[in-house]
């Protein structure tokens, strides 16, 4: 069975969704290690609650980006880990590391990207006067929010939407969405090759 870490630095709902579809037997793989750069994060104690094991770090706390990476690249080395699910973790990982783990790095987004990458992706899109937008997961490259897209999901914004309201929306979404393309990936079925991506159905 494949083995994985799960990147946090926030709340943790889709943490919290990935634990409660590994409980469900949803995921066939083992979630390892919770990894947060930010070590008041909630999301820790849901991995605390859960039993899995937690590595925390404050970036601040050494003198390179290029230093914490090693750092945890050793910690998940240590560990046999096989691939990477970002779930809201705020921080770019340098190309040291994502070509460290090419193509086995997974991120979620609530956008369709290629539209509204970045941090403030629902308010952009309800600024801009969309009438829709949607959920994105997508393996990571060296950009930001830049990688071969997997899936993606739509949502219709409604005139009296609030950022608050939309994303409570979107994380139903992601809450579904990422648990199933985390057990699709750990079962071999989603291929990429450059930005082509395969995700390969039942009886194929
Ligand atoms: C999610 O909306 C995800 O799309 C984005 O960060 C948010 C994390 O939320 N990358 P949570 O910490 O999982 O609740």
């Amino acid at each position: 069975m494949k083995r994985f870490a799960v990147f946090v630095s926030g709340g943790g709902s889709n943490l919290e969704a990935i634990i409660e579809a590994l409980k469900n037997g949803k995921i066939e793989a083992e979630l390892s290690l919770v990894v947060s750069d930010n070590i008041s994060a909630y999301a820790l104690k849901r991995a605390e609650r859960a039993g899995v094991e937690r590595l925390s770090f404050n970036p601040k706390d050494y003198s390179s980006k290029e230093d914490y990476e090693a750092l945890i690249i050793g910690e998940l080395e240590r560990r046999d880990i096989d691939f990477i699910v970002l779930a809201g973790f705020m921080r770019i990982l340098s190309p040291y590391f994502v070509n460290n783990y090419k193509d086995k790095i997974l991120n979620i987004h609530p956008a369709l990207l290629p539209s509204f990458p970045g941090e403030h992706a629902v308010r952009d899109a309800l600024k801009s006067g969309v009438d829709k937008t949607g959920v994105t997961v997508h393996f990571v490259d060296e950009g930001v929010d830049s990688g071969p897209i997997i899936v993606q999901d739509i949502e219709l914004i409604k005139a009296d939407d609030t950022e608050e309201v939309l994303l409570e929306r979107l994380h139903k979404i992601e809450h579904r969405l990422y648990p199933e393309v985390i057990d699709f990936f750990a079962k071999g079925k989603i291929l990429v090759k450059g930005r082509d991506v395969k995700i390969i159905a039942k009886g194929e």
